[in-house]
């Protein structure tokens, strides 16, 4: 059978990276966009299932924040996400699919788990309070991916990935992760020539970040070869502290003025990083360093931010 991979999501940081990959490797993809097809709507889903027949489904569709996000609209985040999760993973069964990725998140494991964190930590120990919704969903996607696999032997997979970034990650301060929000904090410092940036917290904590696409190449690497009933971690195993990563932002966006770290707010878990030992086995590595990485997103912003203004003096 020709195989016909359908990318969820693939409008977003995650699905658009696995797409390039994909369409970089001569691979047939179908895409849908959200104003076609909203994932929530179980029957339109269906419909659209039976009439394009994917031969897998790499699922990179979720609404996804950063604490600010999670933390104001709960419920969205818990409504939205198990509901396109349980329809694409239900739906994919009605229409014959029988290889489908689900991506989850870190966040999954308990805020006290011991690192660096291995798959079989997952429900030991209480989530982080400010994601769980968050949280909640992606752990009930994995069980949803092994459910379909026991009852109905579909090869269905979950991938775990660290923090990431890159081209089409989400800069909007409201909404944003910390890198972005970050890195687009200190261009517009650099813009506006203020003296000093404020980033939360000690700076102290450890974070593990991926360019995203060493996940791409790890998703697509898992899709032809991992079938297992567990979900697999995906980062690179090493971490960094807040104060390195705003440090390396700043160098990369070219912002002289200081870095000043509000202790007085919080800092969260002092150390986030997951064991990748066993995705490492099937032969997968990250090779893009930080510092690069960092590079060549903010060149991608820069790029992003002319486009938009561009298109916005041609409307007007
Ligand atoms: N970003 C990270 O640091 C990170 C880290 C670990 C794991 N992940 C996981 O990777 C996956 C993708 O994340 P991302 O960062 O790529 O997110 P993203 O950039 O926000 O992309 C999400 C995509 O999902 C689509 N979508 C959301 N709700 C939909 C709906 N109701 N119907 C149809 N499409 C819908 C969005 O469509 P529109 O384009 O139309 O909005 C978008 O294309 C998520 O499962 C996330 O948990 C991300």
């Amino acid at each position: 059978m020709e195989e016909r991979i359908w990318v969820a999501g693939h409008r977003g940081m995650v699905g658009s990276a696995i797409t390039r990959l994909l369409e970089s490797q001569g691979r047939n993809v179908l895409a849908v966009d959200r104003s076609t097809l909203d994932l929530r709507r179980q029957s339109e889903l269906e419909t659209w299932l039976r009439a394009n027949r994917p031969t897998a489904i790499i699922f990179a569709a979720a609404k996804v924040g950063g604490i600010l996000a999670n933390s104001s609209y709960p419920a969205d985040f818990i409504y939205d996400n198990l509901t396109i999760q349980t329809n694409v993973i239900h739906g994919a069964h009605k229409a014959g699919v029988d290889r489908l990725v689900f991506l989850g998140s870190s966040c999954i494991y308990p805020k006290f788990a011991a690192q660096p964190i291995v798959e079989s930590s997952l429900m030991t120990g209480p989530l982080e309070p400010t994601n769980e919704w968050y949280a909640i969903a992606k752990i009930a996607g994995v069980m949803t991916c092994q459910a379909y696999r026991r009852q109905h032997g579909r090869r269905y997979i979950s991938v775990m990935p660290c923090n990431l970034y890159g081209p089409n990650d989400n800069f909007d301060l409201q909404s944003a992760h910390v890198l972005p929000a970050l890195m687009r904090k200190f261009h517009e410092a650099k813009l506006s020539r203020a003296p000093e940036v404020v980033v939360w917290g000690t700076g102290a904590p450890l974070r593990e970040f991926m360019h995203v696409d060493d996940l791409a190449r790890g998703v697509v690497c898992c899709l032809d070869s991992y079938d297992e009933y567990d979900h697999i971690n995906c980062g690179p195993g090493m971490d960094h502290t807040i104060r390195d990563i705003a440090e390396t932002i700043a160098r990369v966006v070219g912002y002289e003025g200081s870095l000043v770290f509000d202790a007085s707010k919080p800092d969260g878990t002092p150390r986030k990083i997951m064991d990748s030992s066993r995705i490492r086995a099937l032969g997968w590595k990250p090779k893009i360093a930080l510092e690069e990485g960092l590079a060549s997103t903010y060149q991608w912003y820069l790029r992003h931010m002319a486009n938009r203004a561009e298109a916005e003096t041609q409307s007007a």
